[in-house]
This record gives C-alpha cells, sequence and structure tokens, in this order.
C-alpha cells in the first residue's frame, strides 16, 4: 500500500520514531508521508473514508505534492473499525517503522514452534495433513475425538505410532486421551507411565465434532480429575457449555462460571488449558488466573469476527466451534495472544473435515489451517504490530506450560504473498482450507 510513496513525515517528528524503530538511513528504501486527516475530510475523494483528526500544521504541507499516492495510504490505514483516530495515527507511524525494518529483512526467524491444539483424523485420512504440520512444527498435541475416540495409553500408542509415520522426521506427536463418565483413575497412572500422553481432554458431551462419548457431568469423573492433577497431567478444556437454554455466542462465558471455577474450586492445583478461546471473558480469566492455567489460541479467532460466517452469504469454511464471536472479543483475543503472557500460546485447532461435510445441509465445525498456520498468525500479529511477540506465542509459551524443552532449530517465514489452493486431498475426499483461492502475505521460507 506504501509502497508507491515518496517522502516520509509523521507529524510526531519522523527523526523520533525512526530511532524509537532503531531504522537507519540504509533501511529506508521508501520514505512516507503522513498528513493532517483534517485535510482529508474537506476533500471530495477522501472525505467519506477519513474521521476527525487534528495535527500540526507543519505536516498539511507536504500534503499537496503528494496527495494522490496518500490516498490509498489513508483509506487503507484508517479503515480499520473501533479505533480511536489518535490511536490510528500513532498505530500508522508505528506499523511503518516495524514494516520498513522487515522491508529491508523481509524475513522472520522463529525457534521451531509447537502445536497445542491439532486434529488429523483417521488412518485413511491423516497422512494427506499430517505434513503440513510436521514440515513446520516440531510438536503438536492430538487431539483424541476420532470415533472410536483414543480414550486409553495403548489407542494413544497406535495412533501416534501412525502420525510418526506420516510426519517428516525428528516430528513428536503428543497426545491427549479423551476423557469419559467411565475412565478411571488407574487408567490415568497408565497414561502417565508411557511419557508422550500430555493429559486428558474434556469434552463436555454435545459440545463438538465427536463429543458425544465427552463427560456429562463434571462432578461423576471427580476422583479421575483428582488423579489427573496429582499426576501433573493436564486437562485441555473445550470449554463450552452445551444447554440449549444457553445462546450459542454466550457459551463460553457460561462454562467459565459454570464448570471451570468450580471445577478449580475443587481442584485448585490442577492444571487446565482453555482450548481455542473466542472470548474478552475467557483471555481475562486465564490472565487473571494462577500459573496452572494457559489457554491456547487459534488464527481464526485472531483473523476474524462473526460476521465472516455470513459474509455475502452462508460460509461453512468459516465455522468452528466455539463459533466466531463479536469483533470487541476478537481484538481481546488478539490483545492476549500478543501481551507476552506466557499464559497463551498457539494450538490451531486445525480440524479438517470432508469438504462435503462442510458444504452440506448440517456442516460440521471445524477449519483446516495446517497448511498456513505460521503465516496466519504472522498475519494476525503484525495487523497489531506485533512481530516481535510471535516467537514466544509461537515456540516458548506452550513447551514451558507443559514442562517439555524449547526446540532446537529454527523455521523461516518471508513476507511475500501466495495464493492458497482451493483444495487440497483428503482421503479419499478433498478439504477445502483456510483462506481457499486467497491471497497470504506471509508464507514459509
Ligand atoms: C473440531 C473438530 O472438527 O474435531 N471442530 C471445531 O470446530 N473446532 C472439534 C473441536 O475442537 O471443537
Ligand atoms: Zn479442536
Amino acid at each position: 500500500m506504501y509502497a508507491t510513496l515518496n517522502f516520509l513525515y509523521t507529524y510526531y517528528g519522523s527523526r523520533h520514531h525512526l530511532r524509537a524503530a532503531r531504522i537507519t538511513a540504509s533501511h529506508i528504501t521508501n520514505i512516507y508521508i503522513l498528513v493532517p486527516v483534517q485535510q482529508f475530510l474537506a476533500h471530495p475523494q477522501y472525505g467519506a473514508r477519513v474521521a476527525v483528526a487534528s495535527a500540526p500544521k507543519r505536516a498539511s504541507r507536504a500534503m499537496s505534492t503528494t496527495h494522490v499516492s496518500m490516498r490509498a495510504a489513508i483509506a487503507g490505514a484508517f479503515s480499520r473499525p473501533q479505533l480511536t483516530n489518535r490511536m490510528r495515527c500513532q498505530r500508522i507511524v508505528r506499523s511503518r517503522a516495524l514494516t520498513t525494518t522487515s522491508a529491508a529483512a523481509k524475513s522472520l526467524t522463529l525457534t521451531k514452534p509447537d502445536d497445542w491444539h491439532l486434529h488429523v483424523r483417521d488412518a485413511s485420512k491423516l497422512s494427506d495433513v499430517v505434513p503440513f504440520t510436521s514440515a513446520t512444527f516440531a510438536r503438536a498435541l492430538i487431539m483424541p475425538n476420532l470415533t472410536p475416540p483414543v480414550r486409553t495409553a495403548e489407542d494413544a500408542k497406535e495412533y501416534r505410532d501412525m502420525i510418526t509415520r506420516a510426519a517428516h522426521d525428528g516430528f513428536e506427536a503428543h497426545m491427549t486421551l479423551y476423557l469419559t463418565d467411565n475412565t478411571t483413575p488407574a487408567q490415568v497412572e497408565a497414561a502417565k507411565a508411557c511419557g508422550f500422553v500430555r493429559g486428558y481432554k474434556l469434552y463436555p458431551a454435545g459440545a463438538t465434532t465427536n463429543s458425544e462419548y465427552g463427560v456429562t457431568d463434571v462432578r461423576k469423573v471427580k476422583d479421575t480429575i483428582k488423579k489427573i492433577s496429582e499426576l501433573g497431567l493436564t486437562l485441555q478444556v473445550h470449554g463450552e457449555v452445551t444447554h440449549a437454554s444457553v445462546d450459542v455466542f454466550d457459551r463460553e462465558a457460561k462454562f467459565i462460571e459454570e464448570v471451570l471455577i468450580p471445577l478449580l474450586d475443587s481442584a485448585p492445583e490442577l492444571r487446565v488449558v482453555m482450548e481455542h478461546i473466542t472470548t474478552r471473558d475467557a483471555a481475562e480469566f486465564v490472565a487473571s488466573a494462577p500459573a496452572n492455567i494457559g489457554a491456547t489460541i487459534t488464527p481464526q479467532h485472531v483473523l476474524f469476527n462473526r460476521n465472516a460466517l455470513f459474509k455475502g452469504g452462508l460460509r461453512p469454511h468459516f465455522y468452528c466451534l466455539p463459533i466466531l464471536k463479536r469483533e470487541e472479543h476478537r481484538e481481546a483475543v488478539l490483545a492476549a495472544a500478543t501481551s507476552g503472557s506466557k499464559k497463551f500460546f498457539l494450538g490451531t485447532d486445525s480440524a479438517p473435515h470432508p469438504k462435503g461435510a462442510k458444504e452440506s445441509a448440517c456442516g460440521c465445525a471445524g477449519i483446516f489451517s495446517a497448511h498456513a498456520a505460521l503465516p496466519l498468525y504472522a498475519t494476525a500479529f503484525e495487523s497489531v504490530n506485533a512481530l516481535d511477540k510471535l516467537e514466544a506465542f509461537a515456540s516458548h509459551n506452550g513447551a514451558d506450560f507443559y514442562g517439555v524443552p524449547r526446540n532446537i532449530g529454527t523455521v523461516t517465514l518471508e513476507k511475500k504473498s501466495w495464493t492458497v489452493p482451493t483444495e487440497y486431498k483428503f482421503g479419499d475426499s478433498v478439504v477445502v482450507p483456510f483462506y481457499a483461492g486467497e491471497d497470504i502475505e506471509w508464507q514459509m521460507v
């Protein structure tokens, strides 16, 4: 958007901001101008797109010579909703600095990341999706909601071996077992002993895809959860209540109040990951909870709000559970992911379904994102000028939470647009990936 502009002139003073961003003259390939927005308000072409703001007069002098190339810059930079004009101006200044830096570098190198929430499905399909993850990630926590579910250490071993065979060398599948009303403390001990099981997944019965074997009431599994806690395993929680009387957009917040808080009261040491958080309520709850509570965050919940589900028609490929929420929640979840707090970490919830199962009168919940996971997070982090927080989120926080060593080795992303294919092979069908047919601005090198 700014590539065609020729001068830099921020109304905060360009030198100061260049210094703050540690940009030297050799980095500057393009120089940009920010002009007072008031000037544009009065302009017939720009006026409709720009809100009121004020700026020192000195900036306006530059405008007359550059107003043509400013049009795209101003329209794009000011289109983000719910920001005050001052914040917008500050963001432009900050994001210009960062983009200018990456225009020189154009790449981002991180410690190898981990995906702490991943669905790879059963034997007939997993070899089509596992390599997307193992090409980038060193480890992933594999979700157990197969039919039948992965319930015991033996089930997990067999499943894990299949995944390992399909993956790139060195990839480690870590497992979580499906908690049912009938899981026993003795089974938890066996799970702990095998070494690759990180915990149990709590699906409230009926909450999501293949959750019908899930827990009908956490009080029924009190002793099992006590054992999970004692052995230092983690409870991965799909945090939604399921009663029909609760609005689908309120189910996460209700879960915290009705299920999670009482559960933690009865087992305060229990290690819990609230999976795929989607609301301000969950972000705030986790941020203020003790260190034994963490959360994973998906790409879709930081990139889109619920409008995406209905844009120009019903969009099944944006349907996942927990469902996308309002913009204020997306912003809160993205703020949590980029806050630098160690409690939030990467878990894509990449959840492939055959195309026909999504594009159906009763379409399945789940978004397949493994083909572009890290580029998608980079896009979201860059949108709030927080690429410097991506490494901790993707590569450190989850490992630290689970008490496993951080990975050795690195991955590199490049700021280079690519177009996502419209589908990928998936068993005897195809899967429609997230951003199918659309461009993503970052790619793996
Ligand atoms: C997941 C799936 O398809 O297995 N779907 C989803 O929408 N996220 C299940 C889950 O994690 O809830
Ligand atoms: Zn999931």
